[in-house]
């Protein structure tokens, strides 16, 4: 059976030349997913138009059953999954900042950009195969050092951290932000939350991969810089194609490679969370 990758959000940004740049490198079919499926098929088409071949599968990362549906999908039509990059994000920005309530924002973006990517990695994990990739877009704005909670910031660094540890963690958060105490508890806003959780996420999927049975399966979070995209209002110092480099790269890290493993990479270079 061919080998497979999998792109979560990406019809656009990012993750439209995540996409691309693996329909020219990697070797196996890659499959473009997107909640909206006129604007997958519509990217799959562009694609097509610039001599690229990717394969449309419907996923919002919020929907359980699109989820298990892919899981489907992949096993019926490939018996597993080599990559998968949970690329998928929101933020709030501009008007919809000052005028959407604090507390849908912040669930709203915890839903998207936490609890989606670990509902799809949770799924997809019985599945991965041997030398799988898996790559968690983070941000350098969830880095530690702009949390200034000294009691989050010591659960997040614990070598025993759990994913239910994570989840009680971002619970925490809505709760304060619900109560009007995110400033009092120094939370930063919720995207950097969402991302700062991610990547702990990525560090405990790391060390439960390696204590599992899976063979040289990998995770890192990475964050792609600063680009040009509708989620930055098209600011940015970097166009999608330079800002797919460093997921694509680790989406292809070589079968055995001893590091990164369970990192946070920056421009292909690892860069330590304190
Ligand atoms: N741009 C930057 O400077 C920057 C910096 C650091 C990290 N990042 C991260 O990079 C990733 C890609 O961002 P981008 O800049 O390329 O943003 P973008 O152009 O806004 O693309 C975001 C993609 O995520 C999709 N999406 C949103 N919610 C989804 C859901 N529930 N299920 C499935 N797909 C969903 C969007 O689909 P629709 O088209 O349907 O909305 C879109 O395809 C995000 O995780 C972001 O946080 C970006």
């Amino acid at each position: 059976m061919n080998r497979v990758a999998v792109v979560t959000g990406a019809n656009r940004g990012i993750g439209l030349e995540i996409v691309k740049s693996l329909c020219k490198q990697f070797q196996g079919d890659v499959v473009l997913t997107a909640r909206d499926p006129a604007r997958g098929h519509e990217a799959v088409q562009q694609l097509e138009r610039d001599g690229f071949h990717a394969k449309f599968h419907l996923l919002d990362i919020t929907n359980t059953s699109h989820i298990e549906g892919l899981r489907k999908f992949l096993l019926a039509t490939y018996g597993g999954l080599d990559v998968l990059v949970n690329n998928a994000g929101i933020m709030y920005i501009g008007k919809e900042k000052e005028e959407v309530a604090a507390i849908v924002q912040a669930t709203t973006t915890l839903q998207v950009n936490l609890f989606g990517h670990l509902e799809v990695y949770k799924h997809l994990f019985p599945i991965f195969r041997p030398h799988a990739r898996i790559v968690n877009i983070a941000s350098t704005l969830g880095l530690l050092n702009y949390n200034n909670n000294e009691e989050v910031r010591e659960k997040l660094m614990s070598g025993e951290l759990t994913m239910q540890d994570i989840v009680n963690l971002a619970e925490e958060y809505l709760r304060d932000v619900e109560q009007g105490l995110e400033e009092q508890k120094d939370w930063p806003d919720a995207y950097s939350v969402s991302k700062t959780l991610v990547m702990a996420a990525t560090r405990v999927q790391a060390r439960e991969l390696a204590e599992d049975s899976h063979e040289d399966v990998i995770v890192n979070s990475c964050c792609p810089g600063w680009v040009k995209t509708n989620l930055t209002g098209n600011r940015g110092v970097k166009s999608p194609a330079l800002g797919a480099d460093t997921p694509v790269y680790l989406a292809l890290l070589p079968p055995n490679c001893a590091s990164p493993v369970g990192e946070f990479v920056v421009d292909r270079k690892i860069r330590r969370v304190r």
